[in-house]
């Protein structure tokens, strides 16, 4: 079988920016949509530009600097909104319109106050609008986590008939289990005609942490694109992360599915979205924290540096992380020590290292972390140690 592709709908500067606290001016976002059509995603979703006239600023100048990706803006399934987007969109390469409506029961009794019919008509004539705009208009049925599977499919048949080109199946509550996504994708795949006509997007919130595991589902039946965010941001709990599922695919090769993203530039976007945002990763997120690739248990240091493989994964560098590190700590052995001292200039034959080990120790219970400093005062210490067992 040949690898086929899953787009990378990178949407950190709209879902993403919904973050309290963590808006952007335009000449931030500028920065941050280079930095994601260098890192190779197929989609920028810039923004929804009918929401504040600094959101159109932002989408209107990123569609005029991005080289290679699709941009795209987001409305309601209302015609100013389409409108607004279609100006904002005027001098992109690739412009896109996303547009869309709740299509869960829930949604249409209490957001609408409307029946199933009347929504179903209000998409068809939201993409037949967006469409005398650009080619390209992707619906999405937002809450289709929660929306009953064929009245799902009757939506999406009737928009594709109206010309839309990708059908975004959001899981706008997070409530999803894997399989039962992966089934809905799957659904849809055998129950909507002209299915063939259009790519399904997984669209998933972390509410109960399965953002990234609901996305894979949806990939392994039949979608073939993920919308994603830097670091996981986003609503509430968060998107899916975009360095999670992209390392995935790349990870498991007998998926036959991969994106075109540059992986070693996963890391410094990364760091480049947080410092912007002035929101940390935290230290154990997958890929990206800070201890992703470092180890601290004996058992796992001893292994690593025998052979990287066996307590990674993942090669650091592949993200653009330069090399795994091993952190001193009160839980390290002789191996991890040894290793350390050796790169700062000191050989140590066993019994120099059982010396130098007793004195570690001692640091270490005092210490959460003992560095390079402490290290050349280690062996400055022991030396008399060392003196006395080898003389
Ligand atoms: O989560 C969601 O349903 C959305 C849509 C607006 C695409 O973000
Ligand atoms: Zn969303």
């Amino acid at each position: 079988m040949s690898t086929e592709k899953v787009q990378i709908f990178d949407t950190t500067l709209r879902d993403g920016e919904q973050v309290p606290g963590c808006k952007l001016d335009t000449e931030q976002k500028l920065l941050i949509a280079a930095r994601l059509d260098e890192l190779g995603v197929d989609v920028i979703e810039a923004g929804f530009p009918i929401s504040s006239p600094g959101d159109f600023t932002s989408v209107s100048e990123i569609a005029r600097i991005v080289k290679n990706a699709t941009v795209c803006g987001l409305t309601r399934a209302v015609e100013k909104d389409i409108e607004v987007a279609a100006e904002a969109l005027k001098y992109a390469k690739r412009p896109r319109i996303h547009t869309g409506i709740g299509t869960s029961d829930s949604h249409i009794q209490y957001k609408f106050n409307s029946t199933r019919e009347k929504v179903l008509e209000r998409a068809v004539a939201a993409v037949r609008y967006a469409k005398r705009f650009v080619d390209d208009v992707e619906f999405y049925a937002e809450d289709a986590g929660r929306t009953d599977n064929d009245y799902l499919a009757q939506v999406c048949e009737a928009v594709i008939k109206a010309g839309a080109t990708v059908l975004n199946i959001p899981d706008t509550t997070g409530y999803c289990l894997p399989e039962e996504y992966g089934a809905k994708m799957k659904y849809l795949r055998d129950h909507v005609g002209g299915i063939e006509k259009a790519i399904l997007s997984c669209h998933c919130h972390n509410d109960l942490g399965l953002a990234t595991a609901n996305s894979i589902s949806g990939v392994i039946h039949g979608a073939r694109q993920i919308e994603c965010t830097i670091n996981g941001i986003g609503e509430r709990a968060g998107n899916t992360s975009l360095e999670e599922v992209v390392m995935i695919l790349k990870q498991h090769p007998y998926l036959d599915l991969d994106t075109s993203i540059n992986t070693r530039l996963l890391y410094s976007t990364s760091q480049m979205v947080s410092q912007k945002m002035g929101m940390p990763v935290q230290p154990n997120k997958a890929i990206v924290g800070s201890n992703a690739f470092a180890h601290s248990s004996g058992i796992h240091q001893d292994g690593v540096i025998k052979k990287r493989e066996t307590y990674e994964i993942i090669n650091p560098e592949d993200v653009g992380v330069n090399e795994s590190s091993i952190v001193l700590t009160a839980r390290s052995g002789r191996a991890a020590l040894a290793y350390r001292a050796k790169k700062l200039g000191y050989e140590l034959t066993k019994v120099q290292l059982d010396a130098v080990y007793g004195e570690f120790l001692k640091f270490a219970d005092r210490k959460k972390e003992v560095d390079n400093e402490d290290i050349h005062q280690i062996v400055e210490i022991s030396a008399v140690e060392i003196e006395k067992v080898t003389s």
